[in-house]
């Protein structure tokens, strides 16, 4: 593609947004040019704090600026569908965040725009870029705990005073769609899609799922346990076993400092460095798979964003939460 610097914009201003704009300025070879805020006022806010360029005061003014190559996307989830979809139709890269869409329909046809327009789309499921979980993983693949069996992981977290976007229906709140997706995609990566779900929720009065445990079984013999919640401090581990060991990452498992190795040889604790809030990995892969001209990028693929909204749909579809507007998507 030729790009020297990759020009990026940012879509809202809220948290995420912030701490991946932070760690942007981690690579030299990215640069913030543009941001899009509901506001003008945060926008310049924004601007103001990260040296931006260009600012913008409704998101489709930063598409149709010309003056960025990728946008991150860090909005509620309800919002991502529309604004990937429109940047992909005009031929803006898109780095979304997780989950991408509310269901696997609204994916799948996003993976289906991209190709369409020759346009790189990825899931911002920055655990999979993380180094400590791809040297976890790497240890998987050589064998060094025999066959995978089981693999166990939660997500739960208690604050007395929540965000309003995961009490809110209308901002695909709850604890599945905001946490749950960390256990699912840890279990997806150890073990693979599932031959069978089952999950149960507690749900408050609007239908907000405010803890959820799910249970998946595989013709292998494999299994697999995950739960999730806004009502209780958690280990927030993850771990796979086997009949020679297992690998275990700690708390706050989705972006840890270090795995633990615990096999016949002795239980070791694997330092692996790492630097930043843990986000410039993840953009540094887009810049790479921009470079080469991909529309997928291979350390962010779309079959596993697929397939894993795939297994929220159903999960929902069992614990009974719904969305507006996704009845019908929901259909999978
Ligand atoms: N990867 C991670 O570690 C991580 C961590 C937290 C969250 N996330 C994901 O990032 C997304 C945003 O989470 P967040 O914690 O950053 O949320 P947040 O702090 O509430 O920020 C969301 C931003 O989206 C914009 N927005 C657009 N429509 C909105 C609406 N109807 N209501 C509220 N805000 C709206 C706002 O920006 P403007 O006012 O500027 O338009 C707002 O500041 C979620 O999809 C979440 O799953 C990822």
């Amino acid at each position: 593609m030729g790009i020297d610097r990759v020009n990026w914009g940012i879509v809202a201003t809220g948290n995420i947004s912030t701490s991946f704009t932070k760690d942007l300025a981690l690579l030299e070879d990215a640069q913030v040019t543009a941001v899009a805020s509901r506001s003008l006022e945060n926008a310049n806010r924004f601007g103001d704090t990260f040296g931006i360029e260009h600012r913008y005061d409704d998101y489709s003014r930063l598409i149709e600026s010309g003056t960025v190559d990728v946008i991150y996307v860090g909005t509620p989830h309800p919002q991502h569908y529309g604004i990937a979809r429109a940047a992909l139709q005009a031929g803006i890269a898109v780095l979304c965040e997780k989950p991408v869409t509310l269901t696997a329909k609204q994916a799948r046809d996003l993976v289906d725009v991209a190709h369409a327009n020759n346009t790189l789309f990825a899931e911002a499921m920055w655990m999979r870029t993380n180094p400590v979980v791809q040297a976890m993983f790497a240890d998987l693949a050589k064998g060094v705990i025999g066959e995978p069996m089981e693999a166990l992981a939660d997500f739960g977290f208690y604050k007395p005073e929540l965000p309003a976007r995961l009490l809110d229906p209308a901002l695909g709140g709850g604890s599945l769609m905001d946490g749950g997706i960390y256990p699912m995609t840890f279990v997806h990566m150890a073990l693979g899609r599932p031959d069978e779900v089952k999950a149960v929720g507690s749900l408050n009065s609007d239908g907000i799922d405010l803890n959820v445990a799910m249970a998946w079984r595989y013709d292998s013999g494999a299994i697999a346990a995950m739960t999730c919640g806004l009502r209780s401090q958690n280990p927030w581990t993850a771990s796979v076993s086997g009949p020679d060991g297992h690998l275990l990452l700690p708390h706050r498992f989705h972006h840890p400092d270090h795995y633990v190795r615990s096999t016949g040889a002795g239980t070791e604790r694997i330092e692996v460095p790492t630097h930043g809030l843990g986000y410039h990995y993840e953009a540094a892969e887009v810049m790479r798979a921009l470079r080469d001209g991909l529309v997928e990028c291979p350390a962010l693929p779309h079959a596993a964003t697929i397939e894993i909204l795939e297994l929220l749909d159903e999960t929902r579809r069992q614990i009974g939460v719904r969305y507006p507007g996704d009845d019908e998507d929901l259909g999978g």
